[in-house]
């Protein structure tokens, strides 16, 4: 039956804590957002089964917060595991979904590990919305969408060119999936398009871990200045852009985690239509790797250790994003700059060779 409170609550739905899954919470982007869904008063639980990321991640969002972040250690890709959760969970009022594959090369070398894993994976989270009438949905989404663009800087409404590797085209696919059928299972979702996340909670207790070798470029950077790795290779400086090296638009994870607590609000406070959004999580700047590099031997005080080396298949020349829409549309400001992005994860490695 319950106390009088839990009645209460039950009956009184506005006033209980709105409870969202977040799929891919032990991960880089998924447990940053934790904290924030946390401590915007939101109940979260986690489904990730640590194929692609750290357990750990989860201690630390209960160091940071005080919260155990209830996780259900199954692959998504098992619709039955996943429909248990959805039984045990029936008060979900909203989904972000995280769990994916990620990395350009790796899809470059396994395609059809990405097409099956993010897609078979999306299909099934799709079905539990509608098995169990959850209609708010977060889509995490990639600025790899938009393919080498024409016109820069790009705004949701820039046309997308041909995806450059498998990781991209799962999430062209994704937002063509989720524009298909939101009037069909009658969700409310939004895809945001992350340009590229970097840095660390400024605790130093979560950040980005990736599994075995990093491939993104400041895990690389970090673990070069701390000895772990050799050298930095700059991939290709023979691009047409100022440097001659690849031009990316870096953003604060802690920026990005907070843009999905206010999508989730928005979605939360939306008139209820299935209706389905596109927004680009970017700063908006665009720096090379050769500046990215200067910028951290600034901010750090380390001398890196970097060669010019061949262009990596997959690769875009150069993106950075129109952000203006997500900046109204959720009433998202940025809070960390660029020195802060690599500080913050300068700091992080620092923790991590402790560990
Ligand atoms: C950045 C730049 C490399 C390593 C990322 C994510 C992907 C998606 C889009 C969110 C490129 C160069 C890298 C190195 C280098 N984000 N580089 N030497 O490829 O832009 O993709 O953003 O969805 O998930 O992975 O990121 O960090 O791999 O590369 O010169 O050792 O750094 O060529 O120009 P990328 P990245």
């Amino acid at each position: 039956m319950g106390t009088t409170l839990q009645i209460y609550l039950k009956e009184n739905k506005s006033l209980r804590m709105k409870k969202i899954l977040v799929t891919g919470g032990g991960g880089y982007i998924g447990s940053h957002t934790l904290v924030d869904l946390i401590e915007h008063g939101f109940e979260v639980i986690s489904i990730d089964n640590f194929s692609r990321s750290y357990a750990s991640s989860l201690d630390g969002v209960e160091e940071i917060t005080g919260k155990k972040v209830k996780n259900y250690e199954i692959d998504l890709c098992n619709l039955r595991d996943l429909q248990a959760v959805f039984e045990q969970n029936k008060d979900i009022e909203g989904i972000i979904h995280f769990a994916a594959y990620k990395s350009v090369p790796e899809s470059v070398e396994k395609p059809l590990l990405y097409y099956r894993n993010n897609m078979d994976s999306l299909f099934n989270i799709l079905d539990c919305c509608r098995q169990f009438s959850v209609n708010n949905f977060v889509f995490s989404s990639s600025c790899s969408v938009y393919g080498n663009p024409d016109k820069l800087p790009v705004t949701e409404s820039t046309p997308l060119k041909k995806a450059e590797c498998a990781y991209a085209a799962t999430k062209q696919m994704g937002e063509m999936v989720l524009e298909d059928t939101a009037n069909n299972l009658n969700i409310n979702s939004i895809a945001l398009r992350y340009f590229n996340p970097v840095g660390a909670h400024t605790s130093s207790l979560i950040g980005e871990r990736s599994i075995d070798k990093p491939n993104n470029l400041l895990p690389i950077i970090t673990q070069t200045a701390a000895g772990i790795l050799d050298k930095v290779t700059v991939f290709g400086s023979d691009y047409d852009t100022r440097d001659g090296s690849c031009i990316r638009d870096y953003i604060h994870v802690m920026d990005i985690a907070h843009a999905h607590t206010k999508a989730l609000q928005y979605l939360l406070a939306e008139v209820k239509k299935p209706f389905y959004q596109v927004l680009n999580l970017g700063s908006g700047n665009g720096i090379s790797v050769l500046e990215i590099i200067k910028s951290f031997e600034k901010v750090s005080g380390e001398k890196l250790n970097y060669e010019l080396g061949p262009r990596r298949a997959g690769d875009v020349i150069a993106v950075y994003a129109d952000n203006a829409k997500a900046k109204s549309t959720l009433q998202w400001e940025l809070k960390q700059d660029t020195d802060s992005m690599l500080q913050t994860a300068w700091a992080w490695q620092k923790t991590l060779l402790n560990k």
